[in-house]
């Protein structure tokens, strides 16, 4: 069954309306006969112009939307769904607002950062849908704070069963000292090799043919420790590569809004 996203919100609400949106746009194109040469300054052309214009707008509008906690206008969810539907049919509208004509200016420029920002915004949707937890900021509906706790909480039981043994209450404390990551750039591969409660776990596995009922439990316990922390690395992974994408997509949209007013004042400067 298909897993309900922003991809498939309300039965694909907002790709319905971006297809009838572009369907329209498609077919006005075609059926268009100006007395010039299709582009821009066509009458057809300054109406694409004003709604990918207006496209634009909506999608900046989505940065306020995410910070306004208490709105009422739509759910999160929907206006992301928006965005990225709409986002991509305006790859649509404003290649049909300029007619396929391209050159060294301002106007190819805007064009030009348009289709770079919706290239980055089908770079974010892969990051989002292959990690789906970031959209809620928790893993496995927990927030990190209270996976810690787990953590914490498995470290004491383990300490409890390694009572009155020196050796075994020694590996648990090491253990319990794990970072997530020992090194920043560790980050962007999810992956620890200085580990202490993998090396703890591999220490247990060698003393595996003396064990007792304890150490058998507390050899459970850190392996389900280790999981736990892999699972915890690969979701600051996927959240430090999208905090790194939106370093790109955010800014870039900045500079398009900058750009397409530039477009629109010299367009109407030299009417
Ligand atoms: C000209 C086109 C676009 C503009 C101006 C634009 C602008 C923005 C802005 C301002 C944000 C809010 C970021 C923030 O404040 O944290 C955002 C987020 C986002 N955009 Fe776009 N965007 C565009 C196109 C697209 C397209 C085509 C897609 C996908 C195919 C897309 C996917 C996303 C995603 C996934 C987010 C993240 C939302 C979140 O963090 O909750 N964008 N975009």
């Amino acid at each position: 069954m298909l897993q309900d996203n922003f991809m498939s919100f309300q039965r694909f609400r907002y790709a319905k309306w971006a297809i009838a949106l572009l369907v329209l746009c498609i077919a006005l194109y075609v059926l268009d006969n100006p007395p010039i040469k299709p582009g821009g300054g066509t009458v057809l052309g300054y109406g694409l112009g004003t709604l990918g214009a207006l496209l634009i707008v909506f999608l900046l509008l989505l940065g306020m939307r995410k910070r306004a906690y208490a709105s009422r206008m739509g759910t999160l969810r929907g206006w992301l769904s928006a965005h990225v539907y709409l986002g991509l049919a305006l790859a649509v509208v404003a290649t049909l607002h300029c007619g396929f004509e391209f050159g060294w200016n301002i106007h190819t420029f805007a064009y030009a950062l348009t289709m770079a920002v919706i290239i980055s915004g089908i770079w974010g949707v892969v990051l989002y849908l292959h990690q789906p937890s970031l959209m809620s900021d928790r893993l496995d509906g927990r927030t990190l704070d209270q996976i810690a706790q787990d953590l914490r909480d498995l470290d004491d039981r383990c300490r409890l069963l390694a009572q009155d043994r020196p050796t075994l209450l020694a590996l648990v404390e090491e253990s319990s000292g794990a970072q997530i990551f020992s090194l920043r750039r560790q980050r962007l591969t999810g992956r620890n090799r200085h580990c202490a409660t993998a090396r703890v776990l591999a220490r247990l596995r060698v003393v595996g043919d003396q064990a007792d009922a304890s150490s058998n439990e507390i050899y459970t316990l850190q392996f389900r420790r280790l999981q736990q922390l892999k699972r915890i690395r690969s979701y600051v992974r996927q959240r430090t590569l999208t905090e790194i994408w939106l370093l790109f997509h955010v800014p870039m949209s900045i500079a398009l809004l900058v750009a397409l007013t530039a477009h629109i004042v010299s367009v109407f400067f030299y009417w």
